[in-house]
């Protein structure tokens, strides 16, 4: 059996389309996140095996709904913010701490202790707060983030290691990171490494997992836990192949298998919540110049700025005509007063009209999260869809939130 869906399976807005567009009719522009797909891709990680702990990288998506999902399943949170350990402390106040990560970088000193002051697993990335702020780490435990040298990912913003990125030490720290550390008399209880974001190489893991070994083989004795970071991608056009988790698994027990001493931590945010969001918007009005068609949409960057700066690709459709044959091509653009302000380009879609919905797909990781109020549109208010009575997967009670 192929280890995720089968590239051919129809994504689920298929199915709850007409759902969709009643939403739309009042509530667009909006983020809309299916509860069914943020399961699957729950229960698509359980698979690895190898893995001990997952944490969910809140940045990714933030929406107290989708959280509570992910709090019921049992994952821990990943945060890099003081606000966003806030935020899961005050959804949940009963987390137990140990299901808290915080793995900031260029924090201030207060952050830190905050951090500390929940439990959190604190995660450094940088000498700098132990040279500078001896006394906030005195007889702490930690982990701590190191650079495997090289990044990979979807577009360069979003590569976080190689020996000039700001993340991580370097190696050649090491000896100087154990010294402050017995000064310090400072516990390094796990490593961290995270190469970057949208991977779909399977080995690569299990790479930084064996790069983290090796560290911790040679300096640091204390070290129970291998955290190697978030990233697992995800296609950004149906049909294409996804990540191969079973292959990725195969690498991580392999290496397990020869360090058997390690707990290995995983810290996904992508994975787990981009299929399950879509961003809905209304046609506004259609325009031909200098031979190019374009379909204006209420929102555009300040809802959804991926297509801008990482000239990332999402699928579109006029939800309001599925069924009609594309006849045309254009540029989807938003209302904001940018050049750059295109969803998506050279889009093939039927004969489209003021008031069709339009669905923009794979919205659901860094999308609400990363919006703006840019020339003062308010962004795409968000909306949690819980799986519905033909297709029952919960029994989470939605809150006041939800629809
Ligand atoms: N852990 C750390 C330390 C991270 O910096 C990140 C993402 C993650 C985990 C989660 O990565 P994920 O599994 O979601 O790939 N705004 C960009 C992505 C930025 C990712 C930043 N760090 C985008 O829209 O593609």
């Amino acid at each position: 059996a192929p280890p995720t869906k089968p590239a051919t399976s129809r994504p689920w807005w298929h199915r709850r389309r007409h759902e969709l567009i009643s939403l739309a009719k009042t509530q667009a522009p909006c983020y809309v996140y299916d509860e069914g797909t943020l399961r699957a891709q729950i229960e698509a990680l359980r698979r690895l095996a190898s893995v001990d702990r997952l944490f969910y990288a809140l940045k990714a998506n933030d929406h107290p709904d989708v959280l509570r999902l992910f709090y019921e399943a049992g994952l821990g949170f990943e945060c890099v913010s003081a606000n966003e350990l806030a935020h899961v402390r005050q959804l949940f106040p009963d987390l137990p701490p140990e299901r808290l990560l915080f793995t900031p970088n260029f924090a201030p000193a207060d952050e830190y202790r905050r951090g500390f002051d929940l439990e959190a697993f604190v995660t450094l990335d940088n000498l700098y707060p132990l040279e500078a702020w001896p006394k906030l780490f005195r007889g702490r435990t930690v982990l701590v983030r190191f650079d495997p040298g090289r990044g990979d990912g979807h577009h360069r913003y979003v590569r976080t290691a190689g020996a000039q990125s700001k993340f991580g030490i370097a190696p050649a720290q090491a000896r100087r990171l154990q010294k402050l550390a017995e000064e310090l008399n400072m516990r390094i209880v796990g490593l961290h490494a995270h190469v970057g974001s949208g991977i779909l190489l399977p080995e690569t893991w299990a790479e930084t997992a064996l790069f983290l070994a090796e560290l911790a083989e040679t300096y640091f004795p204390d070290v129970r836990y291998l955290d190697v970071g978030g990233g697992l991608g995800v296609p950004d056009r149906t049909g294409l192949p996804g990540l191969d988790l079973k292959a990725v698994e195969t690498h991580l027990h392999r290496f397990k298998a020869a360090h058997p001493r390690f707990e290995l931590w995983i810290e996904p945010g992508r994975f787990l919540v981009a299929e399950a969001g879509v961003l809905l918007a209304r046609v506004t009005q259609v325009k031909e110049k200098g031979g190019v068609r374009y379909v204006g949409i209420e929102t555009g960057m300040n809802s959804l700025i991926r297509p801008a700066l990482y000239g990332a690709y999402h699928e579109i459709v006029n939800l309001t005509r599925l069924e009609e044959p594309a006849t045309q091509t254009v540029e989807v653009v938003g209302p904001i007063c940018e050049s750059g302000d295109v969803l998506g380009h050279s889009r093939r879609l039927p004969d489209t009209r003021e008031g069709d919905v339009l669905l923009i797909a794979q919205a659901g990781a860094y999308g609400a999260v990363m919006s703006s109020h840019y020339n003062r549109r308010p962004p795409a208010r968000e909306i949690f869809l819980p799986a519905d009575a033909a297709n029952p997967t919960s029994s989470v009670t939605p809150n006041a939130a939800s629809v």
